[in-house]
């Protein structure tokens, strides 16, 4: 082992999540200027330790913490590269807020892939990179469709159907994606099981992942033609759709009112909602500085600009 860094960034699901997990196409855009990034040095004793900002300590003792599902992830990497007894210090760096649909998970599993293959001088490619993230991504919710590692590992906006190699999208000309953190932590395992539970007996929740496939086939025809006034009807419906499914909140929803009243083209959660993160399209950089105030004086405790261009 060498020492050797893996980097990652964060993303947001434009259109279809919770539909992906169903067959249906979801659209997400990463976001490049909120990073995260794993630093692996090897140590000259036998000790495993990881620092980052939701566990600190010997890999060995993280079985029972949050960290769990990248534990579980290292310790398979160190048996690939027969490393299991080889000693290092792992330290994840982040910009992303964990638990709030930014795809914080995946990016640190992506990071960590990335900077043990550099560490062990083997080449990555995409393909295997994803079949790793799943490693911990399964761990951690579940059903995972494998849209967040696709994107906090991805330049260009993703195009996912589950199963399926991801496409890159074209990113709009124009516009300004806004986003706002409800402050609320996200709850993707318990969302994506709520939404399993309806969809198991209930006709109606099956009727809204239909319509959530529509939307988003919709909303790549207006990417691609540089549509963004369609492109935000088709997320302020879709997130009529997630919030009849029960995935939004009362905190979601007045942020995604706020964002519209000050000239937001659309609005909706992003990720597995029940907390989290909302996403505006705003027109212009002026309207996205009124979006963001907006979110802000709504509640949001940070609020993020990504122009597209
Ligand atoms: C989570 O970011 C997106 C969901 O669709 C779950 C998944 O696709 O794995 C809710």
């Amino acid at each position: 082992m060498i020492p050797a860094i893996g980097t990652s960034h964060a993303k947001t699901i434009l259109l279809g999540e919770h539909a992906v997990v169903y067959g249906e196409p979801a659209i997400a855009i990463p976001v490049p200027t909120i990073r995260l990034r794993a630093e692996l040095t090897p140590r000259s004793d036998e000790r495993q330790v990881v620092t980052s900002a939701f566990y600190n300590g010997r890999l060995e003792d993280a079985s029972s913490t949050r960290f769990a599902g990248v534990a579980t992830l290292i310790r398979q990497l160190l048996v690939a590269f027969d490393a299991k007894t080889t000693g290092f210090d792992l330290n994840i760096i982040s910009d992303l807020p964990p638990e709030r649909g930014m795809g914080s998970s995946a990016a640190t599993a992506v990071a960590i892939v990335r900077a043990f293959y550099r560490a062990f001088g083997a080449d990555l490619p995409h393909d295997v990179l994803l079949r790793w993230a799943d490693v911990s991504e399964r761990v951690i919710h579940g059903n995972p469709s494998g849209i967040d590692a696709a994107t906090t590992s991805a330049e260009r906006p993703q195009w996912l159907i589950r199963g399926n190699e991801p496409q890159n999208l074209a990113m709009p000309h124009a516009g300004v994606l806004v986003i706002g953190d409800t402050g609320v932590q996200g709850q993707t395992k318990a969302a994506v099981g709520a939404v399993a539970k309806r969809y198991a007996v209930d006709v109606l929740a099956r009727d809204q992942i239909i319509s959530l496939g529509r939307l988003t086939r919709r909303g790549a025809v207006a990417l691609a033609e540089n549509n963004l006034l369609e492109l935000g009807k088709c997320m302020s419906a879709a997130q009529s759709n997630l919030a009849a499914l029960g995935v939004s909140t009362t905190q979601i929803d007045k942020l995604v009112r706020a964002a519209m009243q000050a000239g937001a083209l659309g609005a909706k959660l992003t990720g597995s909602g029940m907390g989290g993160c909302v996403i505006a399209i705003a027109p212009t950089a002026e309207i996205a500085e009124q979006v963001a105030d907006a979110m802000s004086s709504a509640g949001a405790i940070q609020v993020w600009q990504h122009e597209f261009a």
